[in-house]
């Protein structure tokens, strides 16, 4: 029996198939048989959510979907990170033996810096072309204009001049959203992600490849916590990172993804996903003519279809007669609503029930606290707090 646990950043941003199948999915079998958890990061989305309200209401509705997801009596305890009050307390503690020179090796500081600075370098750019703008107009005004001719170039240069300040404007704003936004806990992000790992003897933690890193910066507070106390109080986890079996195209070909904006929501009403079915981009085969089996429709009703139901399409793709693209999008809609309507029935029924998702937190919360309490009590007497 291992323990697992992830967590999600409530950001706001609704489930696709794509989470679904490569993460979703996947951990609910990862852990059958285990001790498993899903929290809410609700703390770690306070760096990039400045709105209480909001992220209320995320964090809610990002319970309700993996409650949804993952049935409502399902073994996975799933909590708030906020609701583990001892949590920031163990962050301070793996601060405090945490180098400053490992926080600097993370990603997201990285490549916010590196971000910073084209920012900058653009800017610098701009003022450059402004001075040479500059030194044309001396120029022209030295040679000399006369008249009306005069006045219409004044007024031109002040548009422009206009102009180019408005963009200054703008641009300087970016640079103090970015200074505003690389704020002191987005820096020690990975110290607060190591606390919810070290916390509960963590084994394994799945996560996208993105979060590599922070695990192995996990492993790395766990030994500089171990070493400085000459004591193995914390468990090196290891991350769990899926192999992508099913490939999974969006609906412009490419792998679905929010970030391309070509995904098929999990929560989408059916006007939506049938819109959005209808994009996919496809082959110019005739109605009649026989379509190849590499086509995305087919690659999405792969997954989701019964094997009935995938091998009837598959034989009229290969016979093609009186078979379009147009029909076998109809049935992909058909093929996903019928395979998710367990999760948007959990759903829509979940959320005329708000209090017993508020019971379901309080139970994982519980449970969660416990395995801290125990781990605290050895961390705070070995370094006497
Ligand atoms: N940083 C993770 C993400 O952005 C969320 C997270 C916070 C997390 N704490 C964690 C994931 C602990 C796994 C374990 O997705």
């Amino acid at each position: 029996m291992k323990k697992i646990l992830t967590g999600v950043k409530p950001t706001g941003t609704s489930m696709h198939l794509g989470n679904l199948v490569w993460a979703v999915l996947p951990f609910d079998r990862l852990a059958r048989g285990n001790d498993a958890a899903i929290f809410i990061a609700d703390l770690h989305a306070l760096t990039s959510v400045h709105d209480g309200e909001k992220l209320r209401k995320q964090s809610f509705e990002l319970a309700l979907t993996y409650l949804a997801v993952h049935g409502p009596d399902t073994e996975i305890s799933i909590f708030r990170q906020s609701d583990i009050a001892l949590i920031p307390k163990l962050n301070w503690v793996l601060g405090s033996v945490t180098p400053y020179s490992l926080m600097l090796r993370a990603h997201s500081y990285k490549d916010f810096q590196q971000e910073r600075e084209d920012l900058f370098r653009v800017i610098a750019h701009h003022e450059w072309r402004n001075e040479v703008y500059e030194d044309f107009l001396r120029l022209t005004w030295s040679r000399g204009t006369g008249g009306n001719h005069e006045k219409n170039l004044r007024r031109n240069i002040e548009e422009m001049e206009e102009k180019i300040s408005a963009w200054k404007e703008k641009l300087n704003d970016v640079v103090r959203r970015f200074e505003n936004n690389l704020n002191m806990a987005t820096f020690t992000y990975p110290i607060l992600m190591a606390a919810d790992i070290l916390a509960y003897d963590t084994d394994v933690v799945p996560v996208g490849k993105d979060q590599i890193q922070h695990l192995e910066m996990a492993r790395d507070i766990a030994r500089a916590f171990n070493k400085t106390y000459g004591q193995d109080v914390f468990k090196e986890p290891v991350a769990h990172v899926e192999k992508a079996v099913e490939t999974l195209p969006g609906i412009d070909g490419r792998k679905m993804s929010k970030s391309y904006d070509n995904f098929l929501g999990v929560f989408d009403d059916e006007k939506t996903l049938k819109k959005k079915i209808a994009q996919i981009v496809t082959g110019s085969e005739g109605l009649d003519d026989p379509k190849p089996l590499d086509n995305d429709v087919y690659a999405l009703a792969k997954v989701f279809a019964t094997p009935e139901r995938l091998a009837a399409m598959r034989e009229k793709f290969e016979k093609g007669t009186g078979y379009g693209y147009g029909h076998a999008k109809m049935e992909l809609l058909e093929i996903l609503l019928e395979y998710l309507k367990p999760i948007r029935d959990r759903y829509e029924s979940l959320k005329n029930n708000p209090e017993f998702v508020e019971e379901v937190l309080r139970k994982g919360a519980a449970k969660m606290n416990a395995k801290i309490e125990a781990k605290m009590e050895v961390v705070t007497r070995l370094v006497g707090v």
